[in-house]
Parts: C-alpha cells; sequence; structure tokens
C-alpha cells in the first residue's frame, strides 16, 4: 500500500517586477525603459550579439546617449571578467545597465550589480553567502539573445571561478629571499549560485528573431534547462497545488512540442516564440510558488560545470534522469503523475509506468543531441570522488525537497549516470 501524506500548498509571498517586452521588433522600445540621465554600460559576451545584429538594433534604438561597452563576456561567466566590469563601472559611475545575451550576460550583469556596491570584504563572498547582505545595486535591463535559463525574469545568478596557479611568497622569507615565489597554490574552480530580490532585471525584451542565429545545440541546452527548471519545481511530493502542477505540465508540454519544432526550424517563429516564453516562465518563480521544490540536480550538475566544463545544460541531461531512477520510490506519487499527464504512459503496473516515464525523458534529451551518460565525455568512476569532495565543500549534504539526498545518494545518483 502506498502511503500517502496529508500535504497542503504551502504558504507563500509572490512578487515578480520585471516587465516583459515580448515579440518582433521590440528593442527599438528600450529608450523609454532607461532613464535619460542614466550613465549607462552595456555588457555582452563574446560577440555573437554584434555577428547577429542585436548590437546595431540596440545602438540604434539608443542614439545619441553616452555609452559605456564591457564585452568578452564567457559562457559561465568568470569573476576575474566580472570584476574588471565593476572597476569600470566604478571608474565611469555608471547608474544602469543593459546586459545584451545569454544567461551567462544577464547573470553577470547581476553580479556586476551587486559587487560594484559591496562593502563586506571579498565580493566573493556574495556568492559564499548566497546573496545576503546585498544593499544597494546598479539597475539594469536585459535582451535576451538565448531562451534557457529563466535569468531574465529572476533574481537568481550562478557564477564562476575558474581554476588558476597562483604563486604565494615562500613561507620562510624573513631569511633574506623575501619575494621568493616557491610555492604554487591553485584555487579551485568553483561554481556557485546567489539570489537577491534586489537584481531581479528592471525589463527584459523578448524578441524570437534576434535568437535564430542560434546553433541547433544552444537550443537543445535551452529547451533542457527549462525542461530542468519544471522538473525541479514539479517532480517533488504532492501537495494539493492543482494549479501549479497544470502549470508546469503545459510548460512540459509546450517544450516538448514547439522546443523540439523549433529545434528542426530555427527559423520558425511561432515555435520560437512559445519556447522563448516556456523558458521564462519556467523560473520566474510563479511555478515555484507554494510547491516543495527539489534543485538537486542542479546542484550536482553545477559541481559537473566547475570540475569538467560541460555546459549548463548537458550536465541537467546527465543528472537528471539518473537522479529519477535513484529517487523514484521518494518521487512515486508525482512520477505517476508525469507518466500519465506528459508521455500518455498508463501502464498497469506502476514500476513499468515508471521507468517508461524516465525512458522517454532520457530519449527527449538525447533526440536533441544531448548525451545522457558520463562516460559519453569520457568522464569514469575514478574521478567521481571529486564531485562528491565539491558537493561536501559547498554544503550539499541533505538537499532536495526533503533533505534527504545525502552524498551517497549524490554518489549514486552519479554512478547511475556513469
Ligand atoms: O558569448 P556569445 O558570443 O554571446 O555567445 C553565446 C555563448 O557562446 C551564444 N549565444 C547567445 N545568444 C546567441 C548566441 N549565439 C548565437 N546567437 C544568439 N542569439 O550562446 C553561448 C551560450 O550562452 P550562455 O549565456 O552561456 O548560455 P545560457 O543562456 O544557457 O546561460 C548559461 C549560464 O546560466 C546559468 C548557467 O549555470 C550558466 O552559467 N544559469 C542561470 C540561471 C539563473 N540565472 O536563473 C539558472 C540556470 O539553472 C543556470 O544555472
Ligand atoms: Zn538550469
Amino acid at each position: 500500500t502506498i502511503q500517502i501524506a496529508e500535504a497542503h500548498m504551502l504558504n507563500f509571498e509572490y512578487q515578480n517586477p520585471t516587465k516583459i517586452l515580448f515579440g518582433k521588433g521590440q528593442i527599438a522600445k528600450i529608450s523609454n525603459e532607461i532613464p535619460s540621465d542614466a550613465r549607462l554600460m552595456i555588457l555582452y559576451g563574446c560577440g555573437s550579439v554584434i555577428a547577429n545584429g542585436t548590437m546595431d538594433i540596440v545602438k540604434k534604438a539608443l542614439a545619441g546617449r553616452k555609452i559605456t561597452e564591457f564585452g568578452g563576456i564567457e559562457p559561465n561567466p568568470d569573476y576575474d571578467t566580472l570584476m574588471q566590469a565593476v572597476a569600470i563601472a566604478k571608474k565611469e559611475k555608471i547608474t544602469y545597465m543593459l546586459a545584451v545575451g545569454g544567461g551567462s550576460v544577464i547573470d553577470a550583469a547581476k553580479f556586476i550589480s551587486a559587487a560594484t556596491f559591496w562593502e563586506l570584504g571579498d565580493p566573493w563572498e556574495i556568492l559564499k553567502n548566497q546573496g545576503k547582505g546585498i544593499r544597494m545595486v546598479i539597475p539594469f535591463g536585459c535582451i535576451l539573445t538565448l531562451p534557457a535559463t529563466g535569468s531574465e525574469m529572476n533574481h537568481h545568478a550562478v557564477i564562476s571561478r575558474k581554476t588558476r596557479q597562483i604563486a604565494l611568497p615562500t613561507a620562510s622569507g624573513s631569511q633574506g629571499n623575501a619575494g621568493a615565489v616557491s610555492i604554487h597554490s591553485s584555487i579551485e574552480s568553483e561554481k556557485l549560485a546567489f539570489s537577491s530580490e534586489k537584481v531581479f532585471p528592471q525589463f527584459a525584451v523578448l524578441d524570437p528573431v534576434v535568437t535564430f542565429s542560434l546553433p541547433k545545440s544552444q537550443i537543445a541546452n535551452g529547451i533542457a534547462d527549462a525542461f530542468g527548471h519544471v522538473m525541479e519545481q514539479y517532480l517533488t511530493y504532492p501537495v494539493n497545488a492543482n494549479l501549479q502542477d497544470r502549470f508546469a505540465e503545459s510548460i512540459l508540454k509546450t517544450l516538448i512540442e514547439d522546443g523540439i519544432k523549433s529545434y528542426h526550424e530555427p527559423e520558425d517563429y511561432d515555435s520560437r516564440a512559445n519556447l522563448m516564453w516556456c523558458a521564462t516562465m519556467a523560473l520566474n518563480g510563479l511555478i515555484g510558488a507554494g510547491v516543495p521544490q527539489d534543485w538537486s540536480t542542479h546542484a550536482i550538475a553545477h559541481e559537473l560545470t566547475a570540475l569538467f566544463g560541460l555546459a549548463h545544460a548537458q550536465t541537467l541531461a546527465i543528472v537528471l534522469p539518473a537522479a529519477l531512477l535513484v529517487r523514484r520510490a521518494e518521487k512515486k506519487e508525482k512520477l505517476l503523475q508525469y507518466a500519465d499527464r506528459i508521455w500518455n504512459i498508463h501502464d498497469a503496473d506502476p514500476e513499468k509506468a515508471i521507468e517508461q516515464a524516465i525512458s522517454k525523458t532520457t530519449e527527449l534529451f538525447e533526440s536533441l543531441g544531448l548525451a545522457t551518460r558520463l562516460s559519453r565525455y569520457g568522464i569514469t568512476a575514478a574521478q567521481l570522488p571529486e564531485v562528491s569532495a565539491k558537493l561536501l565543500k559547498h554544503g550539499m549534504t541533505g538537499i532536495g525537497e526533503r533533505g534527504s539526498v545525502t552524498l551517497e545518494v549524490c554518489e549514486e545518483i552519479l554512478h547511475t549516470a556513469l
């Protein structure tokens, strides 16, 4: 017999201040959203927005304004790069920023926004404190060019700090060899998230047309990331949050239908528009209000990116199916609902239905060219203790919607994903 715990919709507070300007040609309106006396800095990535003409449209919309530009923000934005932008923001007394790019550039804007006024020591503490202590920020808006993360309408950001060797003076420097450099200490590669209500974008332009230049692999990444975000908030345990469940299911269904269409027909406006709105709605707080949330798949996935350099969505495609397999007993009720409502699976044997639903999830990722096994990236069992060490270091020892994902469970998930 299945024990159904009596659970109710959780109490919640919900506010999302980001104004959305959705559709073709909407970039032309941004000047109305940015104060006319703003000392403006535009942030962008490694050139895609110049190559596809988005930057020209942006500059035309902002004609006559004095603009400071900061480009070169890399995917999985790096702390050191962003600190260069912080120095410029301080020097130029920037009062408003515009992020033009994908999740990495928008997350970068959030960090720069907070770090410029950070007074509590090393701004890396913003990540270590998960955003606590942020008081003043530079307001910003964004122009989204990659539907995936939801960063354009949320208050989260993920920042990386790359591995590098630093040279330290020798400890015995007092013997006349001060300045000698002999100890090399490496700073490990980290990828950490922070959240703060201060870093919601003030506005976000979602013009599907500027995403037409995306390579198929990035569309696949976007579908997988949005799918992963819904699953973290939906595939937990039931709390009679019927509307949230239906919201989540409608996003999953639309991702499967329009997302896949958009993957195969990159210049089809309608499917791209639907994919774009799905990705935003998947992580703007709405579907997660009042329901338990998991996020252990993301926690494990971020460590894989930090250690092995895989793209965010590549790591989700590996971890999510394995996590569902390992935790299938704990997630049984929602897995059956997912099997029924998303995949139309009605096997009389619930275990079989769950297995089929998880297989469907794996097939979805594989059909988008996303590998679902660590071994496909050459990662072996011998490397898994490194992942555990990272999770331990970051206090990820009792995660998931019930706090039941211990280090041992994480290890089982990773082994299952080999
Ligand atoms: O750097 P450029 O030259 O602009 O090229 C980018 C980049 O190489 C390219 N690109 C973006 N728009 C394009 C385009 N290429 C052609 N045409 C366009 N229109 O795509 C590449 C990837 O961009 P990136 O911004 O890194 O991708 P994504 O939007 O997937 O963002 C990933 C980052 O967001 C974090 C991830 O961990 C990762 O660091 N996440 C942020 C979240 C949030 N803020 O809520 C939640 C997510 O779970 C995620 O962790
Ligand atoms: Zn994600």
